[in-house]
């Protein structure tokens, strides 16, 4: 293969463990702005938002797919890989988003669905139309149902099986999700060309990275259940390989809806790596349950559990994506008490799952907003946004499937919230006017001109964050408490000794989710006698005693950050707009 030099990316500095360091900022384009006022979002209206996500702090933003598709899945029904849907925008004005992204040091991961594809791709009705054809085998076609019948069905709202039959073809074609999105064929050595060479096309581009959707399941085996075979990983080592090769910077992330173990098996090793990173799925719904359950143990469990990871990967960590909540990877009981709790209405469920935003999960409480988004941002992983869920955005459950939570970013009082000059009855989905999320009441420009808006508090927390690269790139160890409501870890970096000039340190962190005002004992002998100081004010905290003990009181639900040794103060961002006046 030959060595074909990285693309120039000017204005980007040059960290190999950039994603490591970043914020994270999901956007769909469809749903962020309009600006041709034909009523759905589009590339141009996202690139004239740059400089609001650079004020907010974003170092990295992740769009979900904008090619050309039925959209039957929110775009992620692909009908063809390499052109972008016109009502998007062309190539040139994704090109000029990179451009104008890389120029404020930002990078761009894009989705790349190659588990399956629309019906509707040209691979798909070729392969239908003609078995013998060089598109025949491109999907997993059978003569019966009655295959890999250990694999479960995901779409469990919408589908029966996992076979549809094709009355064109007259056979059963295999699929994951919906019954209009085939599963490529992975046995066949053709389906890695033309996705290779999809994949080259997009890093071509310039883009930085690439978020590799339903990743586990390319490869399917009569004995195994389809998640994460070993072929599947094969396949990733050797996407991984050739990504170090020819695009040296950029990072994979995998998408792997999986228990811990499973899901870290996609980062591989330090010899043989898959993915930079991976998505933290077993963490994220454990964080719902503790706000609610006010126990903190099973969180303390798992995060003891999952921290396994080789030296250059990392985890994606988030609450609240364009998906649904998953529930997938908890144990029944949690799964039902979390419906309880969260999907007290049926419209709230889907599938395994509840389709709300986050907000309107945690009524709008700004305490457990404040709480949940600590957490986030001091856990081991880069954090994930999604769009909105800075102003505390509310849904829609009256609309269909994920629709609920993606409907337009909020940005003004004004007609259809600033988003769009349309006639609101052309929008791609209505903007939101229930009684508590009121676009007129929830929207970027009116928490601009509050100092103590939601928007200004998280904007400063991603500030300190940044401030300290231990967040980022330190270790976790979970320490014990005398409090089942109370979460408490250090993240420890032993320094980098390198040009960014990051120095040693140890910050403490400690979440209360009790619904009460709660008093804790944390326990770190190897901190005995030192002192500790906050790291939002620099005030000063009670000292650990000889024995690495010390003892803490937290208001209800709170948190505190807590720089181990001396003050290490952050200062306040001074409360600013977007364009700095
Ligand atoms: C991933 C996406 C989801 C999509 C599914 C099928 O899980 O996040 O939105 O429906 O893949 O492509
Ligand atoms: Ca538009």
């Amino acid at each position: 293969m030959s060595f074909t030099a990285p693309i120039q990316t000017p204005g980007l500095t040059l960290d190999p463990q950039w994603f490591r360091r970043s914020v994270f900022y999901e956007v769909m384009v469809r749903s962020f702005v309009d600006s041709n006022g034909d009523g759905a979002g589009d590339i141009a209206g996202l690139s004239s938002k740059l400089d609001y996500l650079q004020w907010l702090g974003i170092d990295a933003l992740w769009m979900p797919p904008f090619f050309q598709s039925p959209l039957r899945d929110g775009g992620y029904d692909i009908s063809d890989y390499k052109a972008i849907l016109p009502e998007f925008g062309t190539l040139d004005e994704f090109r000029d988003l990179v451009t104008k992204a890389h120029e404020r040091n930002m990078r761009i991961v894009i989705d790349m669905v190659i588990n399956h594809t629309s019906d509707a791709h040209e691979w798909f009705q070729q392969s239908r139309e003609d078995p013998e054809g060089p598109y025949g085998d491109f999907y997993t076609w059978s003569d019966t149902d009655e295959k890999y019948e250990n694999i479960r069905i995901i779409f469990v709202d919408t589908e029966e099986s996992n076979w549809t039959f094709d009355p064109v073809r007259r056979q059963y074609f295999f699929h994951r999700f919906f019954s209009h999105q085939p599963d490529l064929n992975y046995e066949n050595p053709k389906v890695h060309e033309a996705i290779y060479d999809v994949i080259r096309h997009w890093l071509d581009l310039g883009v930085d990275g690439i978020r590799l959707d339903a990743i586990p399941y390319l490869y399917q085996s009569e004995d195994g259940n389809g998640e994460g075979e070993p072929a599947t990983h094969e396949f990733v080592k050797k996407l991984r390989a050739m990504v170090d090769e020819e695009y040296p910077g950029r990072i994979m992330i995998a998408e792997a809806n999986q228990w811990p173990r499973e899901v870290a098996a996609f980062f591989g090793t330090d010899d043989e790596p898959e993915c930079h990173m991976a998505f933290d799925f077993p963490v994220m719904p454990r964080i719902f349950y503790s706000l609610r359950s006010q126990s903190a143990a099973e969180l303390t469990r798992i995060l003891s559990e999952t921290t396994d990871v080789p030296d250059s990967a990392g985890w994606g960590v988030f609450l609240r994506n364009h998906d649904e909540l998953t529930l997938e990877m908890v144990s029944e009981e949690y799964r039902q008490a979390m419906y309880g709790w969260y999907a007290y209405d049926p419209r709230m469920r889907s599938n395994i799952g509840i389709r709300r935003r986050l907000a309107p999960l945690l009524d709008n409480s700004r305490a457990e907003l404040e709480l949940a988004h600590a957490l986030l941002f001091a856990l081991k992983g880069s954090p994930f946004l999604y769009y909105g869920d800075e102003i505390g955005m509310g849904d829609n459950i009256w609309l269909n499937d994920r629709d609920a939570s993606r409907t337009p970013m909020q940005w003004t009082p004004d007609r259809n919230a600033g988003f769009s000059t349309a006639d609101p009855g052309k929008l791609y989905l209505p903007v939101v006017q229930s009684l508590v999320y009121n676009y007129t009441l929830v929207n970027v420009e009116s928490q601009l001109a509050q100092s103590r808006s939601l928007l200004h508090w998280i904007r400063n927390v991603i500030h300190v964050r940044k401030a300290h690269p231990t967040f980022g790139l330190g270790e976790m160890e979970v320490l014990p408490t005398d409090h089942d409501s109370v979460l408490s870890f250090v993240r420890s970096y032993a320094g980098s000794g390198t040009s960014f000039g990051d120095s040693a340190e140890d910050i403490l962190c400690v979440f209360s989710f009790a619904h009460n005002p709660a008093s804790v004992t944390v326990v770190a002998p190897r901190f005995a006698g030192r002192k500790l100081f906050d790291l939002f004010g620099g005030g000063e905290f009670p000292a650990f005693d000889d024995e690495g003990r010390v003892q803490l009181t937290l208001g209800t639900q709170a948190f505190f950050w807590l720089h181990v040794g001396g003050p290490n103060v952050t200062p306040t961002l001074p409360i600013s707009t977007v364009d700095g006046e």
